[in-house]
């Protein structure tokens, strides 16, 4: 593979050889935990302990930084796993970090129930506005700024440009997470960001078979920095799930088109839709990010939040009435998924700034026939 290479060519090609062996066009699952050496400390292509490197993991590490346009990837056992990892290797206790105003609820709660316990404080600022990042960033000593875009569950939009901007000027490092959006809808290092986080449980591995996460660096000594934890703390991607998630990201791009396809008419229709006050998705004009979003995403994705204007127990029931989207938590599968944030994946987040509306629905759209998936939801809500 060469860097000149399309996305869709590096998504089925880096990393990825036919076995020189056999031939096998399909990268082998190495399910093995250590290695013959030639002799005391002669390793073969440098794999001694699967926990140090595995070479399933390391095609999908080499895939995942060849879609970022970066030079290293490092693959973790979830993405919560990745967060720990970097958290862990760039912040120190007594350390200060900016957290969004929106964000999966799992990685407020890391911060908030996990690091606060070893020291490290941070303050909730609202991502979107860059102004008010840079007071922040004035008042105090920040190591790190972590976004990111489009937010889980409320779909807003960051300037991850503006963003890394602010937090280089004043000495912080810029984290996107870029699980929403995925390395074919967004590239945020080429926008300025230091480091990517990635659930690829989501839009990567893309069939709701594997759970994973995922760290993209620019910078070479940080990325060795953060192998060193990876290795010496242990949550790395197992071989079948790495060779999964691996599969998944062949059809990253062709998926991607659908969702995004198939999310827009279900926004544009749920937009119309009486019993609906509110839809939040950054691919109609009315969003406050749309502008931003179109400068720094190929399209819009394929998550798509929304209120009901009778509350959260008629939201909550439509939830409950569906088809086709099944009620359940993550997104990023091909088939399409219902929740409720409020008690499902944000219910960690509840009396936190981060505390989402009880009125609210969020859709991971599939890639189905989109007419069935628009008639699931007409049906759902018909008495709401
Ligand atoms: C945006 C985002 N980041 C991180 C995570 C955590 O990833 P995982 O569940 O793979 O640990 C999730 C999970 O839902 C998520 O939605």
């Amino acid at each position: 593979m060469t860097n000149q290479d399309g996305f869709e060519t590096l998504a089925i090609h880096a990393g990825q050889e036919p076995d020189p062996v056999t031939g096998a066009v399909v990268l082998p699952i190495y399910q093995v935990s250590t290695y013959k050496q030639d002799g005391v400390g002669g390793l073969r292509g440098g794999y001694e302990y699967s926990r140090s490197a595995n070479p399933t993991r390391t095609a999908l590490e080499q895939c995942l930084a060849a879609l970022e346009g970066a030079p290293r990837a490092l693959a973790f056992a979830s993405g919560m796993a990745a967060e720990d990892c970097l958290l862990r290797t760039v912040c120190s206790p007594g350390d200060h970090v900016l957290v969004p105003d929106d964000a999966y609820g799992g990685t407020y709660r890391l911060f908030a129930r996990v690091f606060s316990g070893w020291g490290l404080t941070h303050d909730v600022v609202p991502i979107s506005h860059v102004a008010a990042v840079r007071e922040q960033l004035a008042a105090r000593k920040i190591t790190v700024v972590w976004a990111e875009t489009p937010t889980n569950p409320l779909l807003g939009i960051a300037d991850i440009r503006a963003l890394a901007e602010a937090a280089h000027e004043a000495g912080a490092l810029l984290v996107v997470d870029n699980t929403f959006a995925s390395p074919y809808l967004q590239q945020p290092l080429a926008l300025g960001a230091d480091v990517v986080v990635h659930s690829t449980t989501k839009y990567l591995g893309g069939h709701s078979d594997v759970v994973g996460g995922a760290l993209v660096v620019a910078d070479p000594e940080l990325a060795e920095r953060l192998a060193f934890t990876q290795n010496a703390t242990g949550g790395v991607a197992g071989p079948f799930d790495s060779w999964l998630t691996l599969r998944g990201v062949k059809t990253l791009a062709a998926r991607m088109d659908r969702h995004c396809r198939n999310a827009m008419r279900v926004a544009q229709m749920l937009a119309e839709h009486p019993a609906v006050s509110e839809v939040l998705y950054p691919g109609l004009p009315s969003h406050p990010g749309h502008k931003t979003a179109q400068e720094q995403m190929r399209a819009f994705g394929g998550m798509v939040s929304f209120r009901l204007l009778a509350g959260e127990e008629a939201a909550v029931r439509a939830c409950g009435r569906t088809r086709l989207f099944t009620l359940g938590e993550s997104l990023g599968g091909v088939e399409s998924l219902i929740e409720h944030p409020a008690r499902m994946t944000h219910a960690s987040v509840t009396g936190s700034p981060l505390e989402v509306p009880g009125d609210l629905i969020r859709l991971s759209v599939g890639i189905e026939d989109c007419d069935d998936l628009l008639d699931d939801l007409r049906q759902a809500l018909s008495d709401s």
